[in-house]
């Protein structure tokens, strides 16, 4: 079976590639390579020792992405291409509306066009508004996002449900990350931020690798045990796995399915920096500031519909996500890329 994977050079596209050909699917990428290194599909071959097929395509680009569907019958679309930078959405919306969704309704014209019915989406918890308390459960309302961003994810998971009402053949899986960190045990594939980092994980090697002076931990005073805002960080080789579940699921069903990929444990950034030195016994700086504005005090899933619906669960502990988010960082993380 050809599975089509946009955005399928990055983070959370690569561990699933590995997934996926390990599982014995064939699979195909699409990337345009803006916020990825194409050595990423070399990577992938040493780890399966198969030949990776990649299209450096824009799936926006309906000719350059309708060749993917030309040459090649696609049984389903993963889509993960798209722009992920919070604090950049709020700056450039139109840009942020524009790549996700055009990218979206291109991928769905062509799957109409080229009778493909499978459609896995990468949305995330953002699209929980912030008036729901966690565990955050599928059956909660969602919009009322904090950001473009995660409006992207929303009004995406909406055309996709249209979509699939509109076409009793066609099958929509929406699945909600959490925060995904770590990288493939194997490090030979991980995340690569594009300069400063955003997020904790990669901050917390860049810190551990003398990158960065310390960590700012961003809120002191959260109504929280040690004050500091509660996460539901997943391995991000279990969340590959969950897509693999996903996937087998949506071969066998029609209509919309949304399922949290996250781990249901709740944990403190403080912990997190705590693990990281329990894992690797390297000490993390950090000094307490100011909150960070949009950030929530508690989010973390209820995982039970993953689990009774795809039989799937998160298997990784955070120090395993510790250790091999630090393996990828020694290996491959000082100068940011893998050449
Ligand atoms: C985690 C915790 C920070 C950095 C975001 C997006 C989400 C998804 C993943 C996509 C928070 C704290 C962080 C730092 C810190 N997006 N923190 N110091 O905000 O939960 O989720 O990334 O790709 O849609 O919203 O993840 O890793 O940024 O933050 O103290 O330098 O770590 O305040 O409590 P977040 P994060």
């Amino acid at each position: 079976m050809n599975i089509l994977l946009t955005g399928g050079a990055g983070f959370i596209g690569s561990h699933t590639a590995a997934a996926l050909l390990a599982a014995g699917y064939r699979v195909i990428l699409a990337d345009n390579f803006s916020n990825s290194d194409p050595a990423v599909v070399r990577q992938l071959g040493k780890l399966t020792g198969q030949h990776v097929r990649c299209y450096a395509v824009d799936v926006a680009d309906r000719a350059a992405a309708g060749r993917i569907f030309e040459e090649n019958h696609i049984d389903a679309v993963l889509h993960f291409a798209g722009h992920k930078a919070v604090g950049e959405s709020v700056r450039q919306p139109l840009r942020y509306y524009r790549n996700n969704l055009d990218s979206t309704l291109t991928l769905l014209e062509l799957m109409a066009q080229y009778d493909c019915r499978r459609m896995i989406f990468s949305s995330s918890a953002a699209v929980y508004g912030a008036g729901n308390p966690a565990p955050l459960t599928e059956q909660m309302p969602a919009g009322g996002c904090a950001n473009p961003y995660g409006r992207t994810k929303f009004f995406i998971e909406e055309i996709l449900r249209d979509a699939a009402a509109a076409n009793p053949e066609l099958s929509v899986v929406l699945l909600r990350y959490f925060n995904p960190i770590g990288a493939h045990a194997s490090g030979l594939i991980g995340e690569l931020p594009n300069g400063e980092p955003n997020n904790l994980m990669p901050y917390i090697t860049q810190t551990a690798a003398g990158i960065r002076p310390r960590l700012r931990v961003y809120g002191g005073d959260y109504p929280t045990p040690d004050g500091t805002c509660i996460r539901d960080y997943i391995h991000i080789s279990d969340l590959a796995e969950g897509h693999a579940a996903a996937l087998r699921y949506a071969f066998d069903h029609t209509g919309t399915e949304v399922f949290n990929l996250g781990t249901g444990r709740g944990v403190s950034v403080l912990e997190v920096i705590r693990a990281f030195e329990r894992a690797t016994g390297i000490r993390i700086p950090y000094e307490i500031t100011g909150r960070r504005p949009g950030d929530v005090p508690v989010c973390y899933a209820s995982v039970d519909k993953a689990a009774r619906v795809l039989g799937w669960q998160a298997k990784k502990s955070l120090e395993d996500m510790c250790r091999d988010a630090w393996r990828w960082q020694q290996r491959y993380g000082k100068n940011q890329n893998m050449q």
